[in-house]
């Protein structure tokens, strides 16, 4: 069994606390929409995809319990909610994709006169395809990555080095760039290095508990050794997430990210994004108008609540960088298989 970050079933919905992790394992009842957009600005709730099912499945609790008496007043709210929620983090392009396909599905519900109560029930159902679709892309694109990071290391077992936290937690289940789920399933995987992940320690909270909860070999180290392991301890690949893949390839993700393609360039490994098709902004041509989330100076001068850092220092805590596609030399891993960012392009013209 999988961690489960997020539970959900006819209307009721609740998460998993990742901000007591890993000491505690408690989960929190989400009854609105307000109540989902709070989870996912204070982090208790993160990832890319997480963020966009548990958004949308608030609303999907919401629409449960509320009567509208006729189409437009269920338009507007349906509209208004999902607007809001695409506010609570901006980087990740996930949870703006999901509330704009909504939101052009009521728009066409309402062009062919649907009736509000079918329009309601369609939206709910349609939501609620969110999770089970989610894991099963998941599944698909580790098994399309580690075929491909097989077929270009050629060796029997290989070694990955990850950042920030993909895993079950980060989505409805399984993960992405924890394609070494598939690695080690097939027997594949020597170990997986995963960073601590400054400054909120998704890896060292979060991926270094789902690693051991999987009894899956694994070694935790800091950001900042990244660059001795790459030159002495044989890594054969490195694999992050996601938070939005423009149509040219480059690449947003957690903060740390841009500086481990760089030194991965340097010592020739491969540097794969793994990303599900929730993950890519279509429209969007290149990397350079991503807004990047800047988080409070508290999360980068305190650790668990106690101060490390002089309390008035000036900081700066941007949350997410941008790698750009020239340094994504293994590909960019989906659903549908893995794309050099040149492919990726045209995949987007289909
Ligand atoms: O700030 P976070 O913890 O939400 O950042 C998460 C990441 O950057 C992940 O790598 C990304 O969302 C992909 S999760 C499958």
């Amino acid at each position: 069994m999988t961690l489960q970050s997020i539970r959900y079933e006819c209307g009721e919905l609740s998460i998993l606390d990742q901000l007591l992790l890993p000491h505690e394992t408690a989960y929190e009842r989400i009854g609105c929409v307000e109540d989902g957009w709070k989870a996912i600005r204070s982090m208790k709730v993160r990832g890319a995809p997480a963020i966009a099912i548990v958004g949308c499945l608030s609303l999907a609790v919401e629409l449960h319990k509320r009567e509208f008496p006729d189409t437009p007043s269920l338009s507007s709210f349906i509209k208004a909610q999902l607007t809001h929620l695409t506010t609570a983090r901006p980087t990740a392009v996930n949870m703006g994709k999901s509330a704009a396909i909504l939101i052009k599905f009521v728009d066409s519900m309402v062009e062919q006169n649907v009736s509000h109560e079918e329009i309601k029930s369609r939206v709910i159902k349609k939501i609620e395809r969110m999770l089970p679709d989610d894991i099963s892309d998941n599944m698909k694109l580790s098994e399309h990555g580690a075929k491909h990071i097989m077929g270009r290391i050629g060796q029997d077992k290989v070694t990955i080095l990850t950042h920030c936290n993909t895993g079950s937690l980060a989505t409805a289940g399984y993960g992405t760039a924890l394609v070494v789920r598939s690695l080690h399933a097939a027997q594949h995987l020597r170990e997986v290095y995963c960073t601590e992940t400054r400054p909120y320690n998704q890896g060292s909270r979060l991926t270094a508990y789902e690693l051991m909860h999987d009894h899956v070999p694994s070694t935790l180290i800091a950001d900042s050794m990244v660059g001795l392991v790459m030159r002495t301890r044989g890594i054969s690949a490195v694999v992050v997430g996601a938070d939005r893949v423009t149509r040219n390839g480059d690449t947003a993700n957690k903060i740390g990210t841009y500086q481990i393609a760089v030194l991965a360039q340097h010592h020739g490994i491969p540097f794969y994004v793994a990303a599900p098709i929730t993950c890519h902004d279509g429209g969007r041509l290149d990397g350079e108008s991503i807004v990047i989330e800047e988080r409070p100076p508290h999360e980068l001068t305190c650790v668990a609540g106690v101060q490390l850092a002089p309390k008035d220092m000036n900081c700066w805590n941007p949350a997410f960088d941008v790698t750009p596609n020239e340094l994504i030399t293994g590909g960019i891993i989906t659903e549908h298989g893995v794309f050099t960012p040149h492919q990726l392009n045209d995949f987007h013209d289909k």
